[in-house]
C-alpha cells in the first residue's frame, strides 16, 4: 500500500484523508488511485540509497526513471523535480518527455528496434543517451547522425547471460533473446570476436558516434542483489577490457533495472540500500582488481519506484460461488469439495493484465465499509469475455460483500494502466493524483466518444 492509505472510522479506506467514495464520486471507476508523496519519496529514497552506496566509487548515481512501468506528463515532472532523469524507449515516451520539459541531457532512448524517426526525434531533442540494441542499430544511428553532421551519444546494450527472476538468478553463456549485443565470444562470425566487441570496435570507428559506454538489464521484479553484482563484475571486466585494447575511455555504465516489489505477503524483495550495497561492493573490488577508474554507474528502476504508489478502485457487480475440489495433493481431502466465490468487478484484464501475462498474484481489500462477516474464499474477476479475466486468484474477502461495493486492489502502479487496452471496448480507467488532501485527474479516463473516434464509420465501406 501507498503511504496515506488508511482506514477511517466507518471502516472505509481513505488516502491522505479522502474516502474512496468520495473518489468513485468523483471520478468513477475503475480508478487507479495514485500518491503522489509516495512516488517523490520512493524515487528519492532510490537516489538517496544508490548515491550514498556509489559516493566515493563514482561520486553518486544517476538515476533513469523507466516510463515503460507508468508514465504521464505529471509523473515525469515529479521525476524531474526529485532530480531523477527518464528512460524512454519509443518515440512517444519521448514526446511525454518533451511536453514535460525535461532536458534533453536527462534523457535515454532504449529499443530494439527504434524507427529512423525515432532516432532523428531523440538527435532533435539532444537526448544523453541513445541505448544501441544491435549492430544493424548501430550503423543507423551513425548514418543519421553523420547526415546530420552531428555526434550521437551512445552507450550499448550487452547481454551478460545473467537472468533474474525473483528469487533466482542463472547464468549462462549464450543468449537465446531479442534484446542487446552478446558477450559470447563465439556470437559473431569473426572467431573470438563477440558481437559486444565487434559493436564496441565499430562504434570506436564512426566519427558521428561518442561511445559513452555499456549498459544491461538481467530482468524484471528481482529480489536479491546476486544477479545484479554478477552482472556488474562481467560488465565491469569488459569495459576495462575494452579500454585496454581500444586504447579509449568509456565513462559511464548502466545497470538497468529490474529491482522487485512485494505484491502480496509472501514476497521479500531486499531493500534498495541492500542492493545498492552489493552492486556497489563488487564494482568497486573490480575496478580496484583491474585497476581502473570506475565509470559513473546508472541505473533504470521502474516498479520499485511507481508500482506500490497506487491502487485501483473498482466496483463489485454479479456474484456467484461454485464448489471446488480440494487442492490437489492436500491429505485426506481427496473427497472434499470448498465453496469460492467469483465476485466481478467493473474492469479486469483491460486496466490489470499481469495476472493473465504472467500469472501474477495480486490482492484486494473490501474498501468501502467494514465488515463483521466470515472470510470467504473469493476470486476476483473482471467483465471480460474471457475466463481468464481474472485481478486476485485467490483472496478472502468478508462474505457479505455485494453489488455496489469498492475494492481496492493495490501494488498497481506499474506495468498495469501502461499495458492496457480496449478489450470488448472497454474504456481505459483515468489515473488519479492525490497530495495533500486533495485528488486531481492526471490522466483523463477514456470516454465511449474516444472509444469511436478512431473508427471512421461507414465512410470508407
Ligand atoms: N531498463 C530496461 C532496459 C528495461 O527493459 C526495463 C523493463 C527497465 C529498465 C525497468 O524494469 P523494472 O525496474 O520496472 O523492473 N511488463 C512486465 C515487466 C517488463 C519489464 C520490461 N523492461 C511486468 O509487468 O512484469
Amino acid at each position: 500500500w501507498a503511504a496515506g492509505v488508511e482506514k477511517n472510522d466507518a471502516g472505509e479506506v481513505t488516502i491522505d484523508g479522502i474516502p474512496v467514495s468520495v473518489l468513485k464520486e468523483q471520478f468513477g471507476t475503475p480508478l487507479f488511485v495514485m500518491s503522489e508523496s509516495d512516488f517523490r519519496s520512493r524515487a528519492r529514497a532510490f537516489k538517496d540509497a544508490f548515491d550514498a552506496a556509489f559516493e566515493d566509487i563514482c561520486g553518486g548515481v544517476d538515476v533513469y526513471y523507466a516510463g515503460k512501468s507508468f508514465l504521464c506528463t505529471a509523473v515525469a515532472s515529479w521525476v524531474a523535480d526529485e532530480g531523477l532523469r527518464l528512460d524512454t524507449c519509443s518515440g512517444g515516451e519521448l514526446a511525454v518527455a518533451a511536453r514535460a520539459g525535461i532536458e534533453g541531457a536527462h534523457l535515454g532512448l532504449h529499443g530494439n528496434n527504434k524507427s529512423d524517426a525515432e532516432i532523428n526525434r531523440a538527435l532533435d531533442m539532444a537526448v544523453g543517451r541513445i541505448v544501441v540494441d544491435s549492430l544493424d542499430e548501430l550503423e543507423r544511428v551513425a548514418k543519421i547522425a553523420s547526415s546530420r553532421g552531428e555526434t550521437a551519444k551512445v552507450m550499448l546494450r550487452l547481454t551478460p547471460g545473467v537472468h533474474a527472476h525473483t528469487h533466482e538468478f542463472i547464468a549462462t553463456a549464450h543468449e537465446d533473446q531479442k534484446f542487446g549485443l552478446s558477450m559470447a565470444e563465439d556470437s559473431t562470425e569473426e572467431a573470438g570476436l563477440s558481437a559486444a566487441e565487434e559493436a564496441v570496435a565499430a562504434a570506436t570507428s564512426y566519427p558521428s558516434i561518442e561511445l559513452l559506454g555499456l549498459h544491461c538489464h538481467i530482468g524484471s521484479q528481482i529480489f536479491e542483489p546476486d544477479g545484479f553484482a554478477v552482472a556488474a563484475e562481467k560488465l565491469v571486466g569488459f569495459l576495462a577490457a575494452m579500454q585496454a585494447k581500444y586504447s579509449i575511455h568509456l565513462p559511464e555504465l548502466d545497470l538497468g533495472g529490474g529491482y522487485g516489489i512485494a505484491y502480496t505477503p509472501v514476497d521479500t524483495p531486499r531493500p534498495p540500500a541492500e542492493i545498492a550495497q552489493a552492486m556497489a561492493a563488487v564494482v568497486r573490488s573490480t575496478c580496484s582488481e583491474l585497476g581502473i577508474t570506475p565509470p559513473r554507474i546508472s541505473i533504470e528502476p521502474g516498479r520499485a519506484i511507481v508500482g506500490s504508489t497506487t491502487f485501483t478502485l473498482y466496483e463489485v457487480g454479479t456474484l456467484k460461488t461454485v464448489r471446488v475440489d480440494a487442492p490437489e495433493g492436500a491429505i485426506g481431502q481427496e473427497n472434499v469439495t470448498y465453496p469460492r466465490r467469483y465476485v466481478s468487478v467493473d474492469g479486469g484484464m483491460s486496466d490489470n493484465a499481469r495476472p493473465v501475462l504472467y500469472d501474477a498474484d495480486y490482492s484486494a481489500i473490501l474498501a468501502s465499509r467494514d465488515s463483521e462477516a466470515a472470510p470467504q474464499l473469493s476470486r476476483v474477476v473482471g467483465k471480460h469475455c474471457e475466463s481468464g479475466d481474472i485481478v486476485v486468484r485467490d483472496v478472502y474477502l468478508p462474505a457479505d460483500v455485494a453489488a455496489g461495493d469498492l475494492l481496492a486492489v493495490p501494488g498497481t502502479g506499474a506495468y498495469c494502466w501502461a499495458l492496457s487496452s480496449n478489450y470488448n471496448y472497454l474504456a481505459r480507467p483515468g489515473v488519479v493524483a492525490v497530495r495533500d488532501g486533495a485528488a486531481r485527474l492526471i490522466v483523463r479516463g477514456e470516454t465511449e466518444e474516444d472509444l469511436l473516434n478512431r473508427d471512421m464509420g461507414v465512410a470508407n465501406v
